[in-house]
């Protein structure tokens, strides 16, 4: 078993061990030339222990069609990997707990592309001042790897508008798999 998904899955590091059924510390090939990084595991990936295996995961699946992408060939994961209670949104603690886990995943995986999915990924690996709404579609550089932040595909899953955008992302992405120098 590998070492990282083995410490993630017996992890004590926040009070959010004593209410998971699994962490899930993502799925998908290792290394990796790109990474979804979305927020938090809900009710099915808790139980299944699998990233985006409800009705997130199936819009991320429809993104992902679209823009010729398939699941199998991207690794995905989300910036803490248990739980929180009724789906409320990490708390800082529990994001700082969990950041070493997301930095070993990174180094081992070493992606070409970051896709940043909401708020709390786009905040937790780039800035805290920056927000979905104003920086969607926008791609950061930072030494050599591109950040492509994007809606959560929760967030679009009943807003027509955003699920375009969101989509309109996707296809972009796909460009940048391509071709990672387009859009300089
Ligand atoms: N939302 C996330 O951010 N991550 C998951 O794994 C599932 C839903």
């Amino acid at each position: 078993v590998d070492e990282i998904v083995r410490s993630i899955s017996t992890c004590q590091r926040c009070p959010l061990a004593k209410t998971r059924v699994r962490a899930v510390p993502g799925q998908g090939p290792v290394p990796a030339g790109l990474m979804l990084i979305g927020e938090a595991p809900g009710r099915s990936e808790d139980e299944l222990g699998q990233p985006f295996s409800g009705a997130a995961g199936r819009v991320l699946d429809s993104m992902l069609e679209a823009a010729g992408l398939s699941r199998d060939r991207v690794y995905i994961t989300s910036v803490i990997k248990c739980r929180p209670p009724k789906n409320r949104n990490p708390s800082k603690e529990e994001v700082a707990a969990c950041a070493i886990h997301l930095q070993r995943q990174i180094e081992r995986l070493q992606p070409r592309i970051i896709v940043l999915m909401g708020n709390v990924a786009l905040k937790a690996l780039v800035d805290h001042s920056l927000t979905i709404g104003t920086t969607r579609g926008k791609i950061l550089r930072n030494d050599g790897l591109l950040y492509l932040p994007v809606y959560h595909p929760a967030a679009v899953l009943y807003n027509r508008t955003l699920a375009n955008q969101l989509r309109d992302d996707f296809m972009l992405l796909a460009h940048l798999v391509a071709d990672p120098q387009s859009g300089e």
